[in-house]
């Protein structure tokens, strides 16, 4: 009985997210997968003023999840998304995000800052928890940038807004973990200060992994709404082919 009535309540949500979708973006797949906001059969363009962010892909929050289906996923798309951004000539303006402190003393917190409590306990530059996680290559000759955070969002306390604005990008395309901490924080904040953001659904992950629920309901519920794009990354991979020459 219950569950008929929950399936009667769903079939009224479904009905009208389906009679939203010619003004809104994406719904039409849900809820079996997370749909994206950009229908599958329209081709997808960065331009050629975007770069790539790649969120605190550290050891101390990607090992963690490292072998549990979810996160083999997200690793497995997640690199393949750096590789093929990698294989690009020109590259596109990559970065990567690293949560560490500036030394032992750990100065950019306090015992009274919220963060403290979710990330005052991974280190410094040296230690192994901040670095990069060796799935995920990153390459400084290349261009790549890697930056230096200490809270959810990603240009907090950083050169990130500078070195978007220095190059005049005008679209972001995020990837990283958490999906309710950075990818979340910064799809906000870059939104606000006029970015056209890109999330990839499969190269973002909450933790922990084996509750999507917090997931999907940032990636169909929240982003889209704001509007922030959600696309795939079989979209994000073609939208490569159709992007650029990237300008850096
Ligand atoms: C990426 O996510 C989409 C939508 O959720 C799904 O259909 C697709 O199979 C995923 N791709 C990979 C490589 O996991
Ligand atoms: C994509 O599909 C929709 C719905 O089937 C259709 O209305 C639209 O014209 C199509 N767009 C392109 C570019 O083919
Ligand atoms: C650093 O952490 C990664 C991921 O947990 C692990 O694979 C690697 O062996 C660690 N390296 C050292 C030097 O401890
Ligand atoms: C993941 O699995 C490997 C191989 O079974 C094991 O060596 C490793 O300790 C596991 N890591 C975690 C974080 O559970
Ligand atoms: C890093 O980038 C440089 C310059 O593009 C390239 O020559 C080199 O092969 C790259 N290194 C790796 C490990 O891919
Ligand atoms: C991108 O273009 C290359 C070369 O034309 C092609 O081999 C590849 O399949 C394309 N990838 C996607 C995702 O469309």
């Amino acid at each position: 009985m219950r569950t008929a009535q929950l399936a009667t309540a769903l079939t009224g949500l479904l009905a009208s997210a389906a009679a939203q979708s010619s003004t809104e973006p994406g719904y039409d797949a849900y809820p079996n997968y997370i749909p994206s906001t950009i229908p599958s059969n329209e081709t997808l363009s960065f331009g050629q003023h975007y770069a790539v962010l790649n969120l605190d892909l550290i050891n101390g929050l990607v090992a963690p999840i490292a072998n549990t289906t979810e996160g083999e996923a997200f690793i497995s798309c997640t690199s393949k998304w750096i590789n093929a951004v990698a294989a690009l000539t020109p590259k596109p303006l990559t970065f990567f995000s690293r949560i560490y402190f500036s030394n032992s003393h750990n100065p950019e917190i306090s015992d009274s800052t919220p963060f403290k409590n979710v990330g005052g306990s991974l280190g410094t530059a040296s230690s192994n928890a901040t670095m990069i996680y060796p799935a995920f290559h990153v390459n400084e000759t290349a261009g790549d940038v890697v930056i230096q955070k200490t809270r959810y969002y990603a240009g907090a306390g950083n050169g990130l807004e500078e070195i978007l604005r220095a190059q005049r990008i005008d679209t972001v395309v995020l990837s990283g973990i958490r999906t309710s901490g950075v990818i979340i924080s910064t799809a906000y904040r870059l939104f606000d200060l006029d970015y056209k953001v890109y999330v990839i659904a499969n190269n973002t992950i909450e933790t922990p992994s084996d509750k999507p629920a917090i997931n999907t309901n940032i990636l169909e519920g929240i982003l889209p709404k704001v509007p922030i794009n959600v696309i795939t990354i079989e979209q994000a991979m073609a939208a490569l082919n159709a992007s650029g020459p990237a300008i850096y």
